[in-house]
């Protein structure tokens, strides 16, 4: 792989491929060379304003090019699998947005596919590098706060509150498994899987809110995916939680939060103010509030996180690093998505193998 100058193919030009082109536009280690899109208008216009060498309309092309070191992937969920799939037989880094397969199956055969070919991969699970949620690892790494007891979390937004917004592809099950819990559920997922390990047993509640949208010509669809989502759950090395999504909740942004009670003190953290982290350790008398500032990154934003995770990428393609969330964990992530959607399905309790 060469060290620099690495040449990036994004595929998907809608609204978080150009997150990802103006992520790795900002690198000195890369370079735009694919801008990819099925649509020649919105490759185009990523081209133009991001300043790719070139366009490509065929994704197949893209990711086999022998100008292209690093494939991403931001396209709508069906289409992950077979374009990582291709990527890495191709020899390509890979890095896919989320949630990696349309189930577990197809990220676990992703995951050995990397693995097999020592490929560098990751899944955009960005919530992870937030500095704050880095220095909360830390102090569980060095088991400041004692035994984890509850980790309890929830990621609301707003964007598809009006029952007359548009019919999209993330609301029916061939384009997307699951709705909420795939568009904001399964971010909170990650970040309590990256801190904690192993979900491994889930019950759950889920229920589609407004059921039937019409697209742009009037015609109506039944919305299949959930708009809400709840479960609690235990994790393999002890500690239990309670994770809850909603993509139709009035008044709500990017509004994820957590709180976390250990046996020794508690932490408290919301996205809305995510440069900071509130502490509470017993024998203090309230929580103390931590302004973060890791690595030299500090009064991050949505756009940064994008920023910190392509840096991230390059040098540990560059440098054979360990990518924090890479194909393998992504697996792990739709496992627990997989198995929610079960368990609310079933009505019953779900384990996770
Ligand atoms: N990590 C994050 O913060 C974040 C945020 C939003 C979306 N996402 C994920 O990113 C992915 C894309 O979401 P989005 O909101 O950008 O969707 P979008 O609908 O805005 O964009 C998708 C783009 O893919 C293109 N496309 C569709 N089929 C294609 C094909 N066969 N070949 C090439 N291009 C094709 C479309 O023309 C469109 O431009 C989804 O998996 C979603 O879950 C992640």
């Amino acid at each position: 792989m060469r060290d620099e100058n690495l040449r990036i193919c994004i595929i998907g030009a809608g609204f978080v491929g150009m997150k990802h082109a103006a992520a790795y536009g900002a690198s000195k280690r890369a370079k735009l060379q694919v801008a990819c899109d099925s649509n020649f208008d919105a490759a185009s216009r990523m081209a133009e304003s991001c300043g790719f060498e070139r366009i490509e309309c065929n994704w197949e092309k893209a990711v086999t090019a022998e100008d292209v070191d690093i494939v991403c992937i931001c396209v709508p969920n069906h289409m992950h699998f077979k374009i990582a799939y291709a990527a890495l037989q191709a020899g390509k880094a890979v890095v896919s947005e989320k949630p990696l397969g349309m189930n577990s199956k197809e990220s676990e055969e992703l995951a050995a596919l990397a693995e097999a070919r020592m490929a560098k991969t990751s899944c955009c699970y960005n919530l992870v590098y937030v500095p704050a949620i880095q220095y909360v690892k830390r102090l569980i790494d060095r088991g400041e706060l004692g035994e984890l007891v509850c980790f309890r979390g929830c990621y609301d937004n707003d964007r598809l509150a009006d029952p007359n917004g548009l019919f999209e592809w993330r609301m029916e099950k061939k384009h997307a498994e699951g709705g909420s819990i795939c568009d904001l559920g399964l971010n909170i997922i990650a970040v309590s899987q990256y801190l904690f390990g192993d979900i491994v047993s889930v019950a759950a509640i889920t229920d589609i809110i407004h059921g039937k949208r019409a697209d742009r010509n009037g015609t109506l669809y039944d919305v299949e995916n959930d708009d809400i989502a709840q479960f609690i759950y235990t994790y393999r090395n002890g500690g239990m939680g309670y994770i809850s999504c909603n993509r139709v909740a009035p008044g709500s942004k990017q509004d994820m939060k957590f709180e976390i009670q250990f046996t020794k003190g508690a932490v408290r953290f919301c996205l809305e103010r995510m440069n900071e982290i509130q502490v509470f350790r017993i024998g203090q008398s309230g929580y103390e509030i931590v302004k973060s500032d890791d690595s030299g990154w500090f009064n991050v934003g949505y756009e940064e996180l994008k920023t910190i995770d392509a840096e991230h990428f390059l040098s540990c393609v560059s440098e054979n690093g360990t990518v924090a969330v890479d194909f393998d964990f992504a697996a792990k992530v739709d496992k627990t998505i997989e198995a929610v959607l079960e368990a609310a399905e079933r009505s019953a309790w779900v384990t996770i193998k």
